[in-house]
């Protein structure tokens, strides 16, 4: 859906205010028939044929998502099922965009206890199914998605581990609470059920205050990579790639001015998919790794921030 579909939906914008305030030019909306379990198992199975993983080696799934089939059971339980994967717990975990960041230190923790061997991490989000679609303000900033990856042990001799180190080298997750209502959904929970008051309220329908979201996001996408980084005892200067979540260009740019990352070394591509929550860093991931500008020894920095709010980050050697 470009920028220009808009109007056929009866909304007053403007390709070039929805560029110069976004920088995105295009979303993909998923049909009425797609839910978020099928972008999710679709996903999934990319991810599992790119590292020659099968269903049955998985020994957990955690699925981030902040649009739910539904509230009761998860949508990973239905991912679980539709890739058969017969040894693995599934969950669904909510962080929103920061979603992803969350899953993959969660897998690593999985991993690090020794509960788990191999994790796949998905980020799946139908978000036009939760979209004020009367809403200038937010329908033209999200679209529909979905990332996955596998985690799996890696057990160096601990000469290469100390020559070369690999994998996640340092992660950091936050949130404030006292600023849920910057970006959120307030109705259709259990707190406050569906009801008529609601529907006509269309209060089961994403809110935000932008102006004061992207505030935040600037300010907390930016301590996000101040303390990956020095976790890993890096600067922005030893980073080969950043990918951060892909909400709006202009926080991208300001996140990786703080970093110290140059835009050249930094993967966007909001301009086609808009701002598809925890999904978006995985496809970037999976965009930047088929184009190549991800390789084997690669130092990559992902960030994010989202509702909650949560914000998230991580260095990963590949
Ligand atoms: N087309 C045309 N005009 C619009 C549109 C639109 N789609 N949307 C709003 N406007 C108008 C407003 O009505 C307002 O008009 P007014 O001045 O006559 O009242 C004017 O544009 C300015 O509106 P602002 O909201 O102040 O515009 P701003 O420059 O702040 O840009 C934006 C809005 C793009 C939403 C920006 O605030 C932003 O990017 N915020 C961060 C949002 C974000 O990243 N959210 C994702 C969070 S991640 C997650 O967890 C989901």
């Amino acid at each position: 859906m470009t920028n220009h579909d808009f109007g056929a939906r009866g909304i007053e914008t403007t390709h070039e205010w929805v560029v110069e305030r976004t920088g995105i030019h295009e979303r993909r909306i998923a049909g009425d028939e797609v839910t978020t379990a099928m972008m999710a198992a679709d996903a999934g199975r990319a991810a599992m044929a790119k590292a020659g993983v099968q269903a049955g080696e998985l020994d957990a799934i955690v699925l981030s998502t902040a649009t739910p089939d539904r509230l009761l059971p998860s949508t990973a339980v239905d991912v679980q099922a539709a890739l058969g994967a017969t040894r693995a717990a599934a969950f669904d975990l909510s962080a929103a965009c920061s979603g992803w960041l969350y899953g993959l230190t969660v897998a690593e923790g999985l991993i690090a206890t020794g509960a788990s061997e191999t994790v796949l991490v998905i980020g799946a989000e139908k978000m036009s199914a939760i979209i004020d679609w009367t809403d200038r303000a937010t329908c033209v900033l999200f679209g529909d998605g979905a990332g996955a990856a596998v985690l799996k042990r890696h057990k160096p001799s601990v000469a290469a581990a100390l020559r070369a180190p690999k994998g996640i080298l340092s992660s950091f997750m936050r949130s404030d609470g006292t600023l849920a209502e910057l970006l959120w959904r307030p109705g259709g929970g259990a707190r406050v059920p569906f009801t008529d008051a609601v529907l006509a309220e269309r209060s089961h329908f994403v809110k935000m205050a932008g102006r004061e979201v992207f505030k935040h996001a600037v300010r907390s996408m930016s301590e996000a990579a101040d303390r990956a980084l020095d976790a890993a005892r890096l600067t922005g200067t030893d980073i080969d790639l950043m990918i951060p979540h892909q909400a709006n260009v202009r926080i991208i740019e300001a996140t990786a001015k703080h970093a110290n990352v140059s835009m050249d070394k930094v993967y966007v591509n909001v301009d086609r998919y808009g701002n598809t929550s925890s999904a978006s860093i995985g496809i970037a991931l999976d965009e930047a790794i088929e184009s190549g500008r991800v390789k084997e020894g690669s130092t990559v920095l992902l960030v994010a921030f989202g509702a909650g709010l949560t914000w998230a980050s991580m260095v990963v050697r590949f």
